[in-house]
């Protein structure tokens, strides 16, 4: 089966959004017929999600403020899919697994739960699996300091919380088959070369 849904991951800064949306203009220019997409998304629900990053709440309420938005984004996707078009999506379920993760983790470990399981099986209501998904792994002591340039740093981008995100993605894909890892300190254009190889297999 062609690969149809694709999903780009990373910490802030690994440069997923700039390399997805080159990969999604190279299927195009191939022939396919694609939607790039992103979240949180570009709409009231997404505002909502953005709007919660400056505000002080409960981390419970953060991660099920990200799994609404997925819900009616994950209806745009299936729509999309069911049109034929291939979609790119810049993250996914995975981030909330990962970033709201990190966050819950010491909480939730009280009551002896995994904060990554946990979120794993709420997520697993709501989704569609990707068939592939690139991880643009990269330190955040190395992202970061590419988002330096950039304005203010938000609250997801301290190096510590970013660090227990990464272990969190490398932990997913050690047991997720779709996971393609690539190594995103490389120069962008590797980065977008090496993602092109293994689509052109997969597509
Ligand atoms: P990001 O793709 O980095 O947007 P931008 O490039 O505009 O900064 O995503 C915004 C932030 O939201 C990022 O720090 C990760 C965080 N996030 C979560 O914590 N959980 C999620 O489920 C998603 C989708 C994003």
């Amino acid at each position: 089966m062609p690969a149809k849904f694709i999903t780009f991951e990373g910490v802030d800064g690994c440069g997923k959004s700039t390399i997805s949306k080159e990969v999604c203009q190279a299927l195009i220019d191939m022939g396919h017929e694609v939607e790039w997409t992103m979240e949180p998304s570009e709409n009231w629900l997404g505002d909502q999600v953005r709007r919660s990053y400056s505000e002080e709440i409960s981390p419970f309420t953060e991660a099920f403020l990200f799994l609404a938005d997925r819900a009616t984004h994950t209806d745009r996707i299936r729509k999309h899919l069911a049109d034929g078009k291939i979609v790119i999506s810049d993250r996914y379920s995975d981030s909330t697994i990962a970033y709201q993760g990190a966050l819950l983790s010491d909480e939730l470990i009280k009551q002896g739960i995994d904060s990554v399981d946990w979120l794993w099986e709420l997520n697993n209501r709501i989704i569609i699996k990707p068939d592939v998904t690139f991880l643009l792994d990269i330190a955040p002591e190395i992202s970061l300091e590419r988002l330096n340039t950039r304005e203010e740093l938000s609250k997801f981008e301290r190096q510590g919380y970013l660090e227990k995100v990464r272990a969190n993605y490398l932990r997913i894909a050690s047991r997720e088959d779709r996971y393609v890892i690539i190594d995103a300190t490389q120069a962008k254009q590797t980065v977008l070369n090496e993602v092109l190889l293994i689509l052109k297999e997969k597509v």
